[in-house]
């Protein structure tokens, strides 16, 4: 059956004290209202999702924006109805089940939404709510159901009768009922007379008054539907999706040591057999291959990493490139566009940037490289540094392949390097060297014989 999916996210989060809205918080490395767009996914197409935005709306959508979902605003926020309402115009016209869901709920699976539609579809009731049960129902709403486990309606915390208060059967805030009732009778909800809110809660027993019968369906581990007003359980959310996120990898083949050290976000990618050491970590959309090692202590964000290669211990790695086979660190930083090539080997306290180092190259300790495009095969010795910035703009360097670049050279750009040609150590390099040859920019050597023993003798 169709379903159209409205996500409710124009709150403001009073309770996050934070100057930024609250579903833009992020837990597993994702906005709090993109794990749910996520979720949405496995109901509707994105032409069938409507996020409502308020607070910080143009921030909202242009996070959401790669998705494809729709937008509508809510620039008042009268609660939950009204900010239903606001749909009318879009969605009024689509057919089959709406089934609408909160921004602020990222622990929500697919799973989950998939069940909760089939329920309804296959019921004949005019809505389907989840209710959990909880230890502590304070400042929920409150299923009231009848004998048979239908739902007469929900009764919002600060309405509680003191009978009522003790119900600890708690609405989740996430429904899936029939569209065609709901927009013919959404405009019969009345403002809250305490609050003056329009409470969506109030469709439930609006609709079973006219006949209708509502379900719920129950989910006993409440945790997924935890919903985030603090940073508490700002905090809560992460462990938990990054605890799925670990447990997903590890049964798909990827070993890790102490997993509950490592962080990785959703989006990232881990190939079988990699094998991830201790507290290292892998953000936003990076790809590792198969075979792998990500050593103790990597950050590794938005980088993509090619089957066996390396990633020792303490390195630090940005939106860059490493080839099959390729060997990276300990203590070594890829910054932005960077490609390490097949088989090359990138050293301890060596700085890559906007640098590309051939297949079979090696630049093993403390150097700086960048703006530079390096051949296969060439050694960067020791202590080389490119000086890449004259003080007003940045300028390339070019080394061939097979180059043997001695220890503590400096090479100032522009310059070019050619093929199979030597720079001998301590070198500083302003002008181009071709290929085949030697290049030495050093001072030559003084050695006076018996200097030491004479000045010892004078004193
Ligand atoms: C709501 C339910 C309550 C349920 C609880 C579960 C109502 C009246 N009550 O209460 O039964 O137990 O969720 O967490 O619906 N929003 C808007 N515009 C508004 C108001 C809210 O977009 O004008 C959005 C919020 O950004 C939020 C969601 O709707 O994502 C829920 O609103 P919130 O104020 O948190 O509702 P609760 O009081 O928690
Ligand atoms: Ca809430």
């Amino acid at each position: 059956m169709n379903t159209t999916v409205v996500i409710l996210a124009a709150g403001l989060g009073t309770r996050m004290r934070s100057k930024q809205a609250k579903v833009l918080h992020r837990a597993g490395g994702r906005a709090l209202v993109e794990h749910v767009v996520r979720s949405a996914g496995a109901v509707a197409e994105p032409g069938r999702i409507f996020v409502v935005t308020g607070h910080q709306a143009e921030a909202v959508e242009q996070t959401l924006a790669p998705a494809g979902v729709g937008f509508v605003r809510q620039t008042e926020q009268k609660g939950t109805g009204h900010a239903l309402a606001q749909c009318a115009g879009q969605a009024a016209g689509l057919d089959g089940l709406l089934m609408v869901l909160v921004g602020d709920a990222p622990l929500l699976t697919q799973e989950t939404l998939v069940r909760l539609r089939d329920q309804q579809a296959g019921s004949g009731a005019a809505g389907t709510l989840i209710s959990t049960t909880v230890p502590d129902p304070a400042g929920y709403g409150r299923v009231i159901t009848d004998a048979n486990g239908d739902v007469l309606e929900i009764v919002e915390h600060k309405s509680c009768t003191p009978e009522q208060l003790k119900i600890n059967v708690i609405n989740s805030g996430i429904y899936c009922l029939r569209a065609d009732l709901v927009w013919k009778n959404l405009s019969l909800i009345q403002p809250n007379p305490g609050s003056g809110e329009y409470y969506l809660t109030d469709i439930f027993e609006i609709l079973r008054k006219q006949g209708h019968r509502l379900g719920a369906m129950h989910l006993l581990d409440p945790n997924e539907l935890l919903g985030i007003n603090t940073r508490i359980e700002l905090a809560q959310a992460d462990t938990i999706l990054r605890a799925r996120k670990r447990r997903a990898l590890m049964l798909s083949g990827v070993t890790m040591e102490q997993p509950e050290s490592i962080t990785i976000d959703m989006d990232v990618e881990v190939g079988q057999d990699t094998v991830i050491e201790p507290q290292a970590r892998l953000l936003g959309a990076t790809k590792i291959g198969e075979g792998c090692r990500i050593g103790a202590g990597a950050i590794l964000d938005n980088m993509t990493v090619e089957s066996g290669a390396q990633i020792h211990p303490y390195s630090v790695a940005t939106q860059s490139y490493v080839a099959a086979r390729a060997q990276v660190g300990p203590f070594a930083r890829l910054r932005p566009n960077t490609r390490i090539e097949e088989g090359a080997e990138v050293g301890n306290f060596a700085e890559l940037k906007n640098t590309r180092l051939g297949p079979g190259a090696k630049s093993h300790h403390v150097s700086y490289l960048g703006d530079a495009d390096i051949g296969a095969k060439t050694n960067i010795g020791a202590g080389t540094i490119i000086c890449n910035y004259d003080g007003a703009k940045k300028h390339r360097t070019t080394i061939g392949d097979g180059v043997f670049i001695g220890s503590n050279s400096t090479l100032v750009a522009p310059v070019e390097i050619g093929a199979e040609s030597y720079v001998a150590a301590g070198s500083v390099i302003t002008d181009g060297v071709p290929k085949d040859a030697l290049a030495l920019g050093r001072a030559r050597q003084t050695v006076k014989p018996e200097w030491a023993a004479k000045r010892r003798q004078k004193k």
